[in-house]
């Protein structure tokens, strides 16, 4: 995702607030924000002061049980009341390969649920192509995973991709195959498909009917957890899954990761039952990170959350605005601090549903090209349209204007 053909290179030397500076001096207002952790801004001070302090005390990573983790672990719990028991990692990718790991042995069953557009990480068990082409996807039988890469080996055979936000698909899947089915895995906002909120009911229906097939639901929170609310996706549409994985905002942006639920499913872990490993998970330094960030979440979130809505309701205003005035059609969409942007295809309108939709109707090359002329003016987003956009607490509505402005310049002299 760094260095895709299309990405203009942008080699970072320093970062602060919603800035960064590249190696020649040039200040960017940033919105991928390190890909979601930096939901305070980037060096946000209560966080590097935590760390800071940890490093002049435990150091970073010990290798022992500590009461920072401890104190840590409740905090999240506290947020997210579907955790029962948690294990810290330290990526989303190791906690969903737990997570998986966890579904598979507490059910004694085989298949995966995964959605198209949906990415739980990099590991074997959950890497399908989430975004294979409309033809790839036409040509599988039978809902069979492709295989996201290389390498994989036979990984992703024993999982089935579906659209996702229908629920009728799934009731189908769940009624023919369900007695092989360990759990049912979804971002509960679609994120690495372009920004799409679920259907009104759509997750609860998802929750019925995995557990009517005695399957486990898996909500990957790596990106919407701590951002889209406190308590993540699961307290803004009050639903709660089997099992959580939380990374990026869950430490404020130190490398930190947990996989966490109910108590009979989590205990595998603690009584050896499944084995999850990790030399750094819980370290001192993350651990410091996640106590802050939790603490100031805790202590904040009525103010922070409002206010990341409304950083969130002003771009995205701003942008339709810009882009009616020149007469451009968009789509945008966001869901708290999560936001996407498209340009549509001749001829294509709507509100998009699934990965799909914003496959076959939006606009890749004038994304990429739209995207060149604003990274080429100071801001950057990520140049692939399926990658969210993350305004953070740090984007006041100062550099949101300033965002706006140029925009607005580049919408007028852009060659359309
Ligand atoms: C929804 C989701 N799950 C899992 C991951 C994997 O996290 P990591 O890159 O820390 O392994 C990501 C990373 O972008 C993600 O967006």
């Amino acid at each position: 995702m760094r260095v895709l053909p299309y990405c203009l290179p942008l080699f970072v030397d320093r970062a602060e607030g919603p800035y960064v500076w590249d190696v020649d001096g040039h200040r960017f207002i940033d919105l991928n924000m390190g890909y979601g952790p930096q939901l305070l801004g980037h060096r946000a001070p209560i966080i590097m002061d935590a760390i800071a302090a940890e490093l002049g005390r435990r150091g970073t990573a010990v290798g022992f049980p500590h009461a920072l983790s401890h104190e840590a672990a409740e905090l999240v719990k506290e947020s997210v009341p579907s955790i029962e028991l948690l294990r810290f990692t330290s990526t989303g990718t190791e906690a969903g390969q737990t997570a998986v790991r966890l579904a598979r042995a507490f059910t004694g069953r085989s298949h995966l649920v995964l959605f198209e557009g949906h990415y739980h990480g990099s590991s074997s068990a959950v890497f399908h192509r989430y975004h294979a082409t409309l033809e790839e996807l036409e040509a599988r039988s039978d809902w069979q995973a492709l295989p996201g890469t290389n390498g994989t080996g036979d990984a992703v055979t024993d999982a089935y991709v579906i659209p996702w936000n229908d629920p009728k698909i799934l009731e189908r899947l769940l009624r023919e195959r369900g007695d092989t089915i360990a759990a049912v895995i979804m971002e509960p906002v679609m994120g690495n498909g372009g920004v799409i909120p679920p259907s009104p009911g759509y997750l609860r229906e998802a929750r019925r009917l995995t557990h009517a097939a005695g399957a486990l639901l898996i909500f990957d929170e790596v990106i919407t957890g701590f951002r889209v609310a406190k308590g993540g996706a699961q307290e803004l549409y009050d639903v709660s899954a089997d099992i959580t994985m939380l990374s990026k905002a869950l430490s404020g942006g130190a490398p930190a990761g947990a996989v966490g639920g109910r108590r009979d499913v989590m205990a595998l872990l603690g009584e050896s039952k499944v084995f999850h490993g990790g030399v750094f998970s819980g370290n001192p330094m993350g651990m410091a990170a996640v106590r802050a960030a939790q603490l100031h979440y805790r202590e904040h979130g009525s103010e922070l959350y409002r206010d990341l809505e409304a950083t969130s309701k002003r771009l995205a205003d701003g942008l339709r605005h810009i882009f009616d005035d020149v007469g451009v059609p968009v789509v945008v969409q966001h869901v708290g601090a999560m936001l996407s942007c498209w340009f549509l295809n001749e001829g294509a309108s709507g509100i998009p549903r699934d990965y799909r939709e914003v496959r076959a109707w939006m606009n890749t090359d004038r994304h990429i090209r739209f995207q060149h002329a604003m990274q080429r003016s100071g801001v950057f987003y990520h140049p692939n349209l399926f990658e969210p956009w993350f305004p953070s607490a740090a984007h006041t509505a100062s550099v949101i204007d300033e965002t706006l402005a140029i925009f607005e310049k580049v919408a007028r002299t852009f060659p359309w």
